[in-house]
């Protein structure tokens, strides 16, 4: 069957693996990336896939209501995959208020887009990508499930949430077809180095401090990026209307033994002795706010849709990490914003 997919942010971490998989994968859909290209956008992860007849890149930005109105009306999407926000967390501490505009105005944009397009929903949907940030902070026991209420603690979790709520309220009021799953830290390739594993890798290899929020006890839950994408394509297909979907590694570390685990994996790499890298290992101030844990009870995705991780951690953090060491030139440009101005001259010309 055809069908012609809006991804949003598909120029970032999660949604170019998205973007990636889709294009390949379904050779008859037509998928079209919107992306605003900011600071964590960079097209240079899909070139690749940027020359195939199924693959469209379309700068422009969720926030601007006449501009999606006006695309959904020539373009004529039967599905949306939402990907597109604000999501580091130190950034929503700094600037609250972008994440409120992106996350929440801009989701609120798209969803009345498909509301307004989608005169007849059968076959159409709307999935949102959202987190299990949402649902809080755990204590040393327990997990988030579905129905955990939500209790989101940081500027970034709290538009995260309201985007989820928008959500359901779209399907409960409109009739909207809708789905939504929350998924737990991912890490892999293209991932902007200013969230930790990149940041480690990247400051390992140049020598430099390794900054330890705290006393590094606070937990996180790791997935492997493409087993989230993995997850997104069979709750795209599968999953039924209406529903959420918690996405998770079933792969909990403190972040100091997840450091001191990258130390140990990089100190091979790169032929120091063991037990080098880890003398870079530097505590700084906790970040404000900080949740303690999160944990991901991803059981009703197994059961009911048969998904399940991939990978095992120690071997998805060595390929990350040979990712990283083999594309120090990516880094660089990410760092440095000179693909940023390079591409908006491109898409500028057009
Ligand atoms: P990212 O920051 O790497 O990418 C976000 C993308 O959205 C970028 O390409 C950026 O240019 C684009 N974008 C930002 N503002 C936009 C706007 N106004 N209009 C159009 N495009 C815009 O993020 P990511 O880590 O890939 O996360 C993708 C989604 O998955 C987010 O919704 C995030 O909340 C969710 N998520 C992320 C994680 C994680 O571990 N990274 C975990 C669970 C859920
Ligand atoms: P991050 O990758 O920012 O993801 P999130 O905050 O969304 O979970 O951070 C993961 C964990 O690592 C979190 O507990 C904060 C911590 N952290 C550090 O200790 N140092 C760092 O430099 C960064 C970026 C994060």
């Amino acid at each position: 069957m055809s069908r012609k997919i809006l991804i949003t942010g598909g120029a970032g971490f999660i949604g170019s693996h998205v973007v990636r998989l889709f294009v390949n994968k379904y050779p008859e859909y037509t998928i079209g990336n919107l992306d605003a290209l900011t600071y964590a956008g960079n097209p240079e992860n899909l070139k690749d896939v940027e020359a195939r007849p199924n693959y469209k890149f379309i700068k422009g930005d969720i926030t601007d209501e006449s501009f999606i109105n006006q695309l959904f009306q020539s373009e004529g999407f039967d599905a949306v995959i939402h990907l597109a926000a604000e999501s580091h967390v130190d950034r929503s501490i700094m600037d609250p208020l972008a994440f409120v505009k992106t996350n929440v105005l801009g989701t609120a944009i798209l969803l009345n887009a498909a509301r307004n397009n989608w005169k007849e929903k059968e076959g159409k949907l709307f999935y949102h990508v959202s987190t299990d940030e949402v649902y809080g902070s755990l204590g040393e026991t327990g997990f988030f499930t579905e129905e955990t209420p939500y209790d989101p603690r940081s500027p970034y979790s709290a538009s995260k949430a309201s985007s989820d709520h928008f959500v359901m309220a779209y399907h409960h009021t409109y009739g909207l077809p809708v789905v939504m799953s929350n998924c737990s830290n991912n890490y892999g390739s293209h991932h902007f180095p200013e969230k930790l594993i990149p940041l480690m890798i990247n400051n390992i290899r140049n020598n430099k401090p390794l900054p330890v929020y705290g006393k590094g006890e606070n937990v996180r839950d790791w997935l492997w990026v493409n087993d989230h994408a993995a997850a997104i394509d069979v709750i795209f297909h599968k999953g039924r209307t209406g529903e959420k979907y918690n996405v998770g590694g079933f792969n909990e570390w403190k972040n100091i033994d997840l450091v001191h685990l990258l130390c140990r994996i990089m100190d091979k790499k790169l032929g120091r002795a063991d037990g080098e890298s880890a003398k870079l290992i530097t505590y700084v101030k906790d970040r404000q706010g900080h949740d303690l844990r999160y944990a991901i009870d991803a059981t009703k995705l197994n059961k009911e849709l048969g998904w399940k991780p991939s990978l095992q951690f120690e071997e998805g953090l060595e390929k990350t990490v040979d990712w990283y060491l083999e594309n120090q030139e990516w880094i660089d440009h990410v760092l440095s914003g000179s693909y940023q101005q390079y591409y908006q001259q491109q898409y500028a010309n057009r």
